[in-house]
């Protein structure tokens, strides 16, 4: 006699399937909404399937990356992702109909078996380790991003607007501006806002190099390369950079055969290590600064006019603190938190202060301001108020030589009124003392009086 069997339809297997399965699983439409969830993943993040169901996706699983998927359409396999804060492995898969997706399917093993255990505890320990040294700002990773870039200025506005739009391409970017204005803060800034975020970001001071070491420090050389070369060869900063950025620092103390070296490297795109006869492609983003007068140099002949047109595709001038004293309202107090939390102090600045800092000029800019703040956080020990006479005199008494005697400053004033009437009216004197709506001789007297 035969039995008849019940039937075994597709959708009741599969749901046993996915609800006895160790990993998570999570299914989104074409909107991210969550329209199925595994028992396991639900257990995992201890919610309720119900309440899930219908929710999007990001309200749910942290740091989900399905969103990213169905913009993409393209399926990611094995990627760690952090949840309750422990590194999980996630595979996300997008669910594409006619060309079009329209949902996606996330999985993540978190029930380990017990052979990969080890292993997912030992990745695990890693790329926390990773993290840390990431925002402890590693060794080749940049540390600042344009929230760093503190002063609402025109001035510095127009360079971040420059910037910024430096994140969007590939071309070499020129930094210029005078010491301290925070040319290094703008290559970081701009490194870490581009495609190239996440690749090195490697610095080299030309200036700090002696000239004969400088070919070996960017271009790495062979084992054997000359006495005295490491075992094993070095690579060059070219090398480490690859496929992220190389920040040129000081670019116009480079000496002139290695411009010529640069200027090589820059057109073909290939590097030949000391001691080596084959050259290796590298693809690194160049970004230059430099506080010398980069043109001047060129028409004296001192930096390569090639080097020079080759980096200066995109060039961001950096403008002096003094031409952006508004600035420095949003400078000190931001200068004045990072100090006193490395310093675990707390000290303020009242207004009388800020005014003789906003009246100097700050040929040091930035980097005077925060060493002369660090200074008067140091000097205001028992008071947390820093007054005038916690700065330097040097800042305080050209902020006293700022203000004249009013005489001196109306004396000026005139002179000034009447160069400006002389040179309006071609040097004609009854012209001029109309503009100036007084006498010819009412003219003459004063022009006496102040020798001219
Ligand atoms: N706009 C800014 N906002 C906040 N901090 C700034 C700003 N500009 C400069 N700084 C700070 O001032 C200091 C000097 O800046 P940076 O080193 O970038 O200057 P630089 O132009 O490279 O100087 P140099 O030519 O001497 O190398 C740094 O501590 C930097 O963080
Ligand atoms: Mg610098």
């Amino acid at each position: 006699m035969k039995k008849t069997s019940p039937h075994l339809d597709d959708s009741f297997i599969l749901n046993k399937l996915l609800e006895s399965a160790y990993d998570g699983i999570v299914v989104v439409n074409q909107q991210g909404i969550i329209t199925y969830i595994s028992k396991a993943y639900t257990d995992f993040l201890g919610i309720d399937k119900e309440s899930v169901i219908g929710k999007h996706v990001e309200d749910v699983i942290e740091n989900t990356r399905l969103p990213a998927v169905l913009k993409s359409g393209k399926t990611e396999k094995a990627r760690l992702q952090l949840i309750n804060g422990d590194y999980m492995v996630a595979s996300r898969i997008p669910l594409i109909k006619d060309g079009v997706v329209i949902g996606a399917i996330g999985k993540v093993l978190f029930r380990n078996i017990e052979d990969l255990n080890l292993l997912y505890k030992q990745i695990n320990q890693l790329q926390k380790q990773v993290d840390h040294y990431k925002k402890a700002g590693g060794v080749n990773q940049a540390k600042y991003s344009f929230r760093h870039i503190i002063g609402k200025s025109e001035k510095l506005s127009d360079a971040r607007t420059m910037a910024e739009k430096a994140c969007m391409t590939d071309s070499s970017v020129i930094l210029t501006g005078e010491s301290g204005t925070g040319k290094e803060l703008f290559a970081h800034a701009i490194h870490q806002e581009s495609a190239r975020s996440l690749k090195p970001f490697i610095k080299l001071n030309c200036a700090a190099i002696p000239a004969e070491l400088l070919e070996s420090e960017l271009f790495g050389y062979e084992e054997g390369a000359f006495t005295g070369a490491k075992k094993g060869g070095k690579p060059g900063k070219f090398e480490t950079a690859d496929s992220g950025t190389l920040f040129l620092d000081e670019i116009g103390d480079m000496p002139q055969g290695m411009q010529a070296k640069l200027l090589r490297v820059l057109q073909e795109k290939e590097i030949e290590k000391i001691g080596s006869q084959h050259p290796v492609k590298v693809d690194v983003r160049i970004i230059a600064a430099t506080n010398r007068n980069l043109v001047e140099m060129v028409e004296k002949g001192i930096f390569r006019a090639d080097l020079y047109y080759r980096l200066n595709v995109i060039s961001i001038r950096i403008p002096p603190l003094r031409e952006r004293p508004a600035d420095i309202d949003f400078l000190v107090p931001h200068l004045l938190d990072k100090i006193c939390s490395r310093l675990g102090k707390y000290v303020e600045i009242p207004p009388g202060t800020m005014r003789v800092l906003k009246s100097y000029s700050w040929p040091g800019n930035v980097r005077q301001l925060e060493n002369v703040i660090e200074r008067a956080v140091n000097l205001a020990e028992r008071e947390a108020v820093i007054v005038p006479e916690d700065l330097p005199e040097t800042v305080t008494e050209i902020h006293d030589s700022q203000v004249k005697p009013l005489r001196e400053t109306l004396e000026m004033a005139e002179k000034n009124a009447i160069l400006t009437a002389l040179n309006l009216s071609g040097g004609k004197k009854a012209k001029a003392a109309r503009l100036l709506k007084i006498s010819r001789s009412n003219l003459y007297e004063r022009m006496n009086k102040s020798n001219l």
